[in-house]
């Protein structure tokens, strides 16, 4: 019998292709076998979304360590928020995430798991959108897909994060944090550990890619412009309006998202904490 049956948990896909509702029942507290039942269905759906958990902090944090090992972001120095991130955005503070991304690319181990907790949700607007690497490789042609297993992308944390930093606590603390994570090629087509599919490793926006390994700058803008615009097919998304007490949970290796900006400054405020969760697995070890 599945796991799934077992527990009774329903699944509604969002599409065909990526995403689904799922009802678990309360995650505080929920047994290892449950978190196994969600872990099969983040895998199979690639993203999934909770409703009314209302999770934070301590709560959210110990969801996080059933899942994996949650991991220090590259804020927490000045933020003092080593693992639970919370992020606030209001008239003052702008969005920021609203571009293609998988969280922290240029990590040796990057998160296998990302997971949002919605505090605060815009009146419209301020969707986040989940978007297939699956996908994005599957739409390329064969013999470019040959091309693109023996190709390697320069990662780093770019100015999107760095600026942040900057921002947030001046330029010493941008300066660490590209001292302590130096630019670092990765897989361009990875082997998914778990589901064995082939994805596309990259930041569809360009947030944490530099350019593909080798290339001269023209050849990697174009090849760059070619792989990303998967990314933008609605058949390839899922997209998730919030309420308080929803979760968004997703698997980092298959799937990019992004913040949609779309609400500010009309509805400004939203609220939500975020955490990543590792498995040790160097990118490289994942390489197709
Ligand atoms: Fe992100």
């Amino acid at each position: 019998m599945a796991l799934s049956t077992l527990h009774r948990m329903k699944v509604e896909p969002l599409s065909p292709l990526i995403g689904a509702v799922i009802d678990p029942g309360p995650l505080k507290g929920a047994s290892d076998a449950v978190i196994e039942v969600v872990r099969q269905a983040i895998h199979e759906h690639q993203v999934v979304f909770v409703r009314g958990q209302h999770l934070y902090d301590d709560d959210l944090y110990a969801l996080a360590k059933q899942l994996g090992q949650p991991m220090e972001q590259p804020t927490a120095f000045f933020r003092n928020e080593p693992t639970v991130a919370s992020f606030e955005i209001t008239l003052e503070r702008p969005p920021r995430a609203d571009n293609w991304h998988t969280d922290l690319s240029f990590y040796e181990a990057p998160p296998a798991y990302g997971v949002l907790s919605n505090m605060a949700a815009p009146q419209a607007g301020g969707d986040t959108v989940f978007s297939s690497s699956y996908m994005a490789y599957n739409a390329l042609s064969a013999p470019l897909q040959q091309v693109c297993r023996m190709l390697k992308l320069v990662h780093s944390p770019g100015e999107g994060l760095l600026g942040y930093a900057r921002r947030e606590s001046g330029p010493a603390a941008a300066e660490r944090i590209a001292n302590t994570h130096p630019a670092r090629e990765q897989p361009l087509v990875i082997r998914h550990p778990h589901t064995g599919r082939l994805a596309l490793y990259v930041s569809g926006g360009r947030a944490f890619t530099e350019g593909v390994a080798g290339f001269k700058p023209d050849e990697s803008e174009a090849l760059l412009r070619l792989l990303c615009a998967p990314y933008d097919n609605p058949n390839h998304q899922a997209r998730w309006r919030w309420t308080p007490g929803d979760l968004a949970i997703w698997d980092q290796r298959a799937v990019n998202h992004r913040g949609l900006s779309d609400h500010f400054p009309a509805f400004p405020h939203r609220k939500m904490q975020s955490v990543f969760i590792g498995d040790g697995r160097p990118i490289a070890t994942l390489a197709a």
